[in-house]
């Protein structure tokens, strides 16, 4: 198969790379270098199976030349602003390359007649809700930019289906970690402890519960995915989940630090469009036959142990 991932030399992206060229596929990775470090494809620059554009998503002229220099049969769509918070201050960060990344990938698919996309959707589509989130969960109101943006983009995801005969995945992401992270609460408190292991600012009041799932079962969801006629939407996760403090513990245990001192930003959520508490139903991509092989706790511990 010829595959474009679009954000492929993010962090997601990278280690989907790895799986896709193992399965055999010919990659096309673009990106713009925002987060992703193009070292970390180095490894594949120059193999048949392998090349790389550096460009922003947007730029759809650009986007017609590597349509028109590959026929695609699947478009990963990975392309996001993923620092959230940064999202937070300026609307216009994640209308661009989180929802305008979205429409120029499907008009390039309409106008070369590429038909299978999956998109990288996230647990922020649901807004602030406590209830278990399924697929058919209604009334979707996010609080975030962020959020906004993908639950835009799957709209248009929807009406392109319906008009041009794409066949798309929807996955709905929850936290991701593992090795190579570009951000989040992991590689944050990394960054901090490694600059003064005596104390640790933590975002919120630390008790922000989420189901973070390893990036290698991420990859091995997004692998097994379906692409009936039309558009499915499949939540990805696991059935645990993980506090900001427990995070914080296993952080300073991989580090080997003791006695250190955290400090509390305080509120339930880490900062404005934070949702401090979800959890997934699993049941439709369970049915798949599909399941995390790591719990929560797990995927956070081996993200930081390997993250060192
Ligand atoms: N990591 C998570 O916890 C998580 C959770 C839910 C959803 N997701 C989604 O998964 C996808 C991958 O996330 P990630 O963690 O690998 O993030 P990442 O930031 O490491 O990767 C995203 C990549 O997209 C690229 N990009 C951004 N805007 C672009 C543009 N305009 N043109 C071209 N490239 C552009 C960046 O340079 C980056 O390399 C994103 O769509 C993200 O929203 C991630």
């Amino acid at each position: 198969m010829n595959v474009l991932i679009a954000g492929g030399a993010g962090f997601i992206g990278c280690h989907l790379t790895d799986a896709l060229i193992d399965a055999g596929c010919k990659v096309v990775c673009a990106d713009i270098l925002r987060f992703g470090g193009r070292e970390k494809l180095e490894k594949y620059l120059g193999s048949a199976d392998f090349s790389f554009y550096e460009t922003d998503i947007c730029d759809e002229r650009r986007l017609d030349e590597i349509f028109a220099a590959h026929s695609f049969d699947r478009v990963y769509h990975l392309a996001a602003n993923s620092d959230i918070q940064k999202g937070g201050g300026d609307p216009s960060i994640d209308f661009h390359d989180t929802f305008l990344t979205t429409v120029s990938l499907l008009n390039a698919m309409r106008r070369h007649g590429a038909r299978e996309m999956l998109f990288a959707s996230t647990s922020a589509v649901y807004g602030d809700k406590r209830e278990l989130l399924k697929e058919d969960t209604g009334d979707l109101r996010p609080i975030s930019y962020y959020g906004a943006a993908k639950l835009a983009s799957e709209s248009f995801i929807s009406a392109y289906s319906a008009m041009n005969g794409l066949r798309a995945c929807v996955t709905r992401f929850p936290n991701v970690v593992g090795p190579g992270l570009t951000h989040g609460a992991v590689y944050d408190f990394i960054a901090k402890l490694r600059k003064d292991p005596a104390k640790l600012e933590i975002l919120g009041d630390g008790k922000q519960e989420k189901p973070y799932i390893y990036v290698s079962d991420l990859v091995d969801a997004m692998l097994s995915m379906n692409y009936p006629e039309g558009v499915t939407v499949c939540n990805a996760g696991v059935e645990t989940a993980t506090t900001v403090r427990r995070i914080a513990d296993i952080v300073c245990e991989e580090m080997g630090l003791d006695n250190v001192e955290y400090r509390f930003t305080g509120g339930a959520a880490g900062w404005p469009g934070d949702v401090p508490k979800f959890q997934y139903d699993l049941s439709k991509i369970h049915a798949l036959g599909w399941r995390a092989k790591h719990t929560s706790d797990e995927a956070v511990r081996l993200a930081a142990r390997l993250s060192l």
